[in-house]
């Protein structure tokens, strides 16, 4: 007897908690007929069908699991879910590596994706996924072979702030939070991300320690793209590393702009051109940024970490200022001003920096009003420290502070 479409909702709920049931008391076999009939009912429940797929393979049935992940490869793709399609497809790559329709498969559904770009929604696709929709067909393709995929469950850490880490990750499925913790405060949330988020850029692009901790706040569906994997594509497809330092300079320009006010006056058009400019550098602790008497390279601004600066006097003694935290911007009077910097600044902790040339500081930075009265202000205070600290008996030099 055909079910009137009144009762299909009731009747897929009921199917569904029955499998739920079935889970729990670890009976897969009846799960995965409690979830045939699902499909039966409705082929197009995406979320019936993936977990049909996964209990064909926990059950050993890989053929079927594979023939499962390539419908839901073709719904997702449908639905424009091109992110659920590529790892559908990645699944079955890894449960048969050598599946000849798996790579038509992901070629079909890069050209449904280049095609809707060009489309009226094209602008949704690319605001869900924007490193893939912005990608040409030939270098998607060339990409989804080097990606990995990952699943976490939530509460699960995938990135620890201030460790190395060579390697980005898209949010497939799954929502993750972005977390700092200042050297001196409690921690922070810097966003909150869903899917077709992408994150760890920073380290990927730089070679700079990671900057925030990501967490999963819900079990993730992650892939992976290595530093190594975007070197051998690199070089053949450039537009991968161009897409990617655009998403990683505006990441950098929002960290700019939280860590330090002084940019704040810039209008959008100047920020952006000076995340062009401005370059990511990470240090160990030790190293030495400025080095009292010379010259500074850069205008700096401290964005993770924490740094000594010290007096050094002539016989070998040193003074110490107040340590610099983040968002401390050091080598700017020097640059004001054409002197040698007065104090050497070293970094106590693994640091993250962002540097700007001096050139662009004197022509970009300098002449906006709202950030010289800023600079101004910064700089009486240095300098009253410097004149106190050379009051108390300290040798006067022809240089300057910072
Ligand atoms: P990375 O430093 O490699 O590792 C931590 C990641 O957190 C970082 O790259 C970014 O992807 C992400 N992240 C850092 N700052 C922000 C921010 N302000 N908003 C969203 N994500 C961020």
């Amino acid at each position: 007897m055909a079910t009137s479409p009144l009762e299909l909702p009731q009747l897929v709920q009921q199917h569904k908690d029955s499998a739920a049931a079935h889970i729990l008391q670890g009976r897969p076999e009846q799960a995965l007929a409690d979830f045939r009939k699902v499909l039966e009912l409705d082929p197009k429940d995406t979320v019936a069908r993936l977990r049909v797929a996964e209990l064909l393979v926990q059950t050993g049935l890989r053929q079927d699991a594979v023939r499962e992940y390539q419908q839901l490869a073709f719904l997702y793709a449908a639905v424009g879910q091109t992110l659920q399609a590529i790892a559908s497809c990645k699944i079955i790559l890894a449960i048969d590596p050598s599946h000849q329709a798996t790579l038509e498969n992901l070629a079909n559904l890069c050209a449904k994706q280049s095609h809707r770009e060009h489309s009226d929604t094209g602008a949704q696709a690319r605001a869900s996924t924007p490193l893939f929709s912005e990608l040409p067909r030939d270098v998607f393709i060339a990409l989804l072979g080097v990606l990995k995929m990952h699943r976490v469950r939530g509460g699960e850490r995938i990135i620890t702030e201030g460790e190395r880490g060579t390697s980005m990750f898209i949010l497939v499925q799954g929502t993750v939070r972005v977390v700092h913790t200042p050297d001196n405060g409690p921690e922070r949330t810097l966003a909150e991300l869903g899917e077709g988020a992408f994150f760890g850029e920073m380290g990927l692009m730089s070679d700079a320690p990671r900057v925030a901790s990501v967490v999963a706040t819900r079990d993730c569906t992650l892939l992976e793209v290595t530093r190594e994997a975007l070197d051998r594509l690199g070089g053949r497809y450039p537009e991968i590393e161009l897409v990617m330092q655009r998403f990683y300079k505006d990441r950098m320009l929002d960290n700019l702009v939280r860590s330090n006010p002084l940019f704040q006056p810039l209008s959008a058009e100047e920020k952006q051109f000076l995340i062009e400019r401005f370059e990511t550098r990470g240090v160990e602790a030790g190293t030495v940024l400025l080095q009292q008497g010379q010259r500074s390279q850069a205008f700096y601004l401290l964005l993770r970490g924490r740094c000594a600066v010290v007096h050094e006097d002539p016989k070998g003694g040193e003074r110490p200022y107040p340590d610099m935290t983040e968002g401390a911007i050091f080598g700017e009077i020097s640059l004001m001003l054409d002197l040698r910097v007065t104090a050497t600044v070293r970094a106590l902790t693994p640091c993250v920096l962002l540097m700007l040339d001096p050139e662009t500081f004197r022509e970009r930075v300098l002449p906006n009003p709202g950030v010289r009265r800023m600079l101004m202000r910064i700089t009486r205070e240095r300098l009253d420290r410097t004149t106190a600290l050379l009051a108390e008996g300290a040798e006067v030099q022809d240089f300057f502070l910072l």
